[in-house]
């Protein structure tokens, strides 16, 4: 049973609400983050363990096996880290391991902070996590990141390579927390006949986060009964790919690539084995600074004849391309994190927002354009933000399969149609209210074959894309609601040259955002009232010929926060989330209620009812 919530603090402003607008500069027009300076959650007390943050997620399959060897790769306080290189180290695989399959744990603790920057783990210049890390309130507060990592086994079996990780923390007069961040890799023999009985439960390590480096052997472990919980893989590919090449930048400040407008367009030169017969590219994106919020961006006209102070503008539409040789091979309208400091930074605690911890990657495949790239010549690989402002953090990982029995594989492409964008504005507005509208509607088609020692086979890529946004601000200015709703289907077919269907894969995902904030100015000097409201979603439904899954993911959050500057003075939330996983074999479903940083409610299960 969980505490019931506590009465988390007082009010000890007296909000009093003024029509006077002269009075302080709330954040109209533009979505602020904020800082929790003066916000303490628990009544001052001292507690010797920090709170714990969470991202609500589900087991991953691996965590019913016994790791063959688990590996502590890196352990390191980011103490004030602004305008250094990325912390290093390097990486050797586990000596006298067998393993199938690895997972990445991350802890990350914090005493205080006032900020909360983005991270990002490459092995060799290949991103392999980006998580946003949790602005904690006076009590610091500590969080695990797990993550399946074995779509990077070519990298993880290669000796000495560079690990690197990258967090600006900022330590100064007026703050002084840390981030002690411990990177540990937990490898599986899947093909091994043990599952985990004993609690191995590496998650539950608080603060203080060292441990000494050493690699930890499998023990004479009792052979349980066979596991069958291997499930089976949904990506777009079944096994890892054999070579990993980073499309990243030379990581002086990180390896991601920052693009900070429209024609910003980074690329690197590759050229790829002439034995390669599937290629995918990953791509890792975050938004920041006047795109923190790019969702809730209103047209540059309307902050330009309001005479608004913010440059959060130029439209809510933001897509991110791929390209190849300067023709796009893949775009996508990213799914909108929140950061733990945005839209109310009471909303996220202790659970944190969808993705947070954990940044969705995007695939796209790129199989069918493989007749361009197997000429034996260097190509480019380029990453671009339709409509950027600054600024954005990119890069991706070409991830590529390669024929062990032929030094060369002959692809040609068959189709590739232009991607097909309708896009539509519309944009009213007297003085501080009116509504914004902006509609987008892609396709895009292409197909191709390669003839290896598997066979000519044909790969067909089919995508559609819906979106659809809308600002409204009412009340001069100080009611703005956000809708915003995406929708994505790809296909994907693989054919023999007789026509006969090899693999068919279908991945819908719709990620729906509704935020509505009403700003009222208080008496006292910069001082605003702010009540929220966010509902927000992630829906995934996947299927190929032998297996289907699907996953609902939804918040909803409500609360107030009373404000000086971007400082929260006093404030309460509640956040209400579903989470549910469905698949051919299993089933996981968790609900759980946070209200004003106390976790209330919280059922799950494993055998989820078939009304879900
Ligand atoms: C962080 O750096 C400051 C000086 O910049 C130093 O005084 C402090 O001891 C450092 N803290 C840790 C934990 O290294
Ligand atoms: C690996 O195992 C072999 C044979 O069991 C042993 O000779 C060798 O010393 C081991 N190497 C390491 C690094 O443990
Ligand atoms: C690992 O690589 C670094 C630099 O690339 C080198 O200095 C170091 O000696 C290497 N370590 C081993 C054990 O090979
Ligand atoms: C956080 O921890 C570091 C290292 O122990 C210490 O130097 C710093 O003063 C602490 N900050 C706060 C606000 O407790
Ligand atoms: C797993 O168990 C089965 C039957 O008990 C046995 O035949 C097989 O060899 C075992 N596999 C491994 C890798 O131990
Ligand atoms: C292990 O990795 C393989 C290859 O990606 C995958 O097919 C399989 O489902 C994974 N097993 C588990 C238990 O995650
Ligand atoms: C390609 O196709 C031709 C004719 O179908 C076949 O003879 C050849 O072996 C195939 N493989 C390669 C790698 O060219
Ligand atoms: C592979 O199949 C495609 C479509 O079926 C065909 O056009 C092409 O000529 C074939 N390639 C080879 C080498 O046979
Ligand atoms: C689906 O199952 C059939 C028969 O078990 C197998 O031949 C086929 O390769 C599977 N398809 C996929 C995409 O895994
Ligand atoms: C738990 O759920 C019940 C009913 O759904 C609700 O009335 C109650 O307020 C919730 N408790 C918390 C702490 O959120
Ligand atoms: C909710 O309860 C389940 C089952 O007891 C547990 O696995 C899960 O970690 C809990 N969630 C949180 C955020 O505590």
């Amino acid at each position: 049973m969980l505490p019931p919530p506590l009465i988390l603090f007082l009010v000890t402003f007296s909000i009093q609400i003024s029509s006077s607008s002269a009075a302080a500069a709330p954040p109209i027009g533009h979505q602020s983050h904020f800082t929790k300076h003066n916000y303490h959650l628990k009544n001052d007390k001292k507690s010797d363990s920090y709170p714990q943050y969470f991202e609500i997620t589900r087991p991953l399959p691996l965590d019913t096996l016994i790791p063959s060897c688990t590996l502590p790769v890196f352990s390191h306080v980011f103490n004030n880290t602004i305008g250094l290189p990325p912390a290093t180290a390097y990486y050797f695989p586990p000596a006298n391991c067998t393993w199938s399959n690895v997972t990445l744990h991350l802890s990350v603790a914090s005493n205080v902070s006032r900020y909360d920057p983005i991270a990002g783990v490459w092995l060799d210049g290949a991103e392999i996590l980006r998580t946003s890390t949790a602005e904690s309130s006076a009590d610091g507060v500590f969080w695990n990141v797990r993550k399946d990592i074995t779509r990077y086994s070519s990298l993880l079996r290669r000796e000495n390579l560079t690990l690197s990780i990258m967090l600006n923390n900022v330590v100064n007069d007026i703050t002084s927390g840390v981030y002690r961040l411990k990177l540990t890799f937990l490898y599986y023999d899947t093909h091994s006949n043990e599952t985990n009985t004993d609690d191995v439960n590496i998650l539950s390590s608080s603060f203080p986060l060292y441990q000494k480096s050493t690699v930890m052997k499998r023990g004479e472990n009792p052979l349980i009964s066979s596991s069958n919980r291997e499930e089976k893989s949904l990506d777009l590919y079944e096994k890892p790919a054999d070579l990993i090449i980073p499309v990243s930048g030379i990581g002086d400040e990180g390896f991601w690539f920052k693009i900070e407008n429209d024609n910003d367009v980074k690329s690197v030169g590759i050229q790829i084995p002439s034995n390669t017969y599937k290629a995918v590219i990953e791509v890792y994106v975050s938004f920041h600074g006047n795109d923190e919020f790019w969702y809730s961006n209103p047209p540059d006209s309307y902050i330009e004849q309001n005479n608004l102070n913010t440059k959060q503008g130029h439209g809510a539409y933001r897509e991110v391309l791929v390209t190849l040789d300067d023709n796009v091979v893949g775009s996508v309208i990213p799914f909108p994190v929140i950061f733990t400091s945005g839209i109310n930074p009471l909303f996220w605690e202790p659970i944190v927002a969808i993705g947070a911890f954990d940044l969705p990657s995007y695939d796209f495949e790129l199989t069918p354009f493989l007749g361009m790239l197997l000429d034996g010549k260097v190509h480019s690989f380029g990453l671009k933000v339709a409509d950027a402002i600054s600024f954005w953090l990119v890069d991706a990982n070409l991830h590529l399969w390669l024929d062990d029995n032929l030094k060369e594989v002959q692809a040609m492409p068959i189709e590739y149609s232009v991607p097909s964008i309708k896009l539509e504005r519309e944009s009213k507005f007297n003085q501080l209210d009116g509504s914004f509208k902006v509609e987008v509607e892609s396709k895009s088609e292409y197909s191709g074959w390669v003839n290896s020692s598997m066979g000519n086979l044909t790969t067909y890529v089919n995508q559609e894309l819906n979106f659809e946004n809308t600002i409204k601000f009412d009340n001069s200015g100080t009611e703005k609601v956000v809708k915003q709703e995406v929708k994505v289907k790809i296909e994907i077919k693989v054919k023999s040259s007789t026509g006969n269907s090899i693999s068919s894969t279908t991945v819908e995902r719709k990620y729906p955002l509704e935020i509505t904030t009403t700003t009222v100015v208080g008496s006292a000097k910069n001082t605003y009232l702010m009540t929220t409201k966010l509902e927000h979603s992630l829906k995934e439904e996947k299927s190929d010929d032998n297996f289907s899954s699907t996953l609902s993911n939804r918040q909803e959050c409500r609360g107030w926060v009373f404000v000086r500057d971007h400082d929260v003075l006093s404030g309460a939330a509640t956040t209400e989330q579903s989470y549910t996983y469905k698949d051919d074999n299993s089933c996981y479903s968790q609900k759980l209620t946070a209200a004003n940083g106390v976790l209330g409610n919280n059922t799950s299960s494993l055998l989820c009812s078939s009304s879900l």
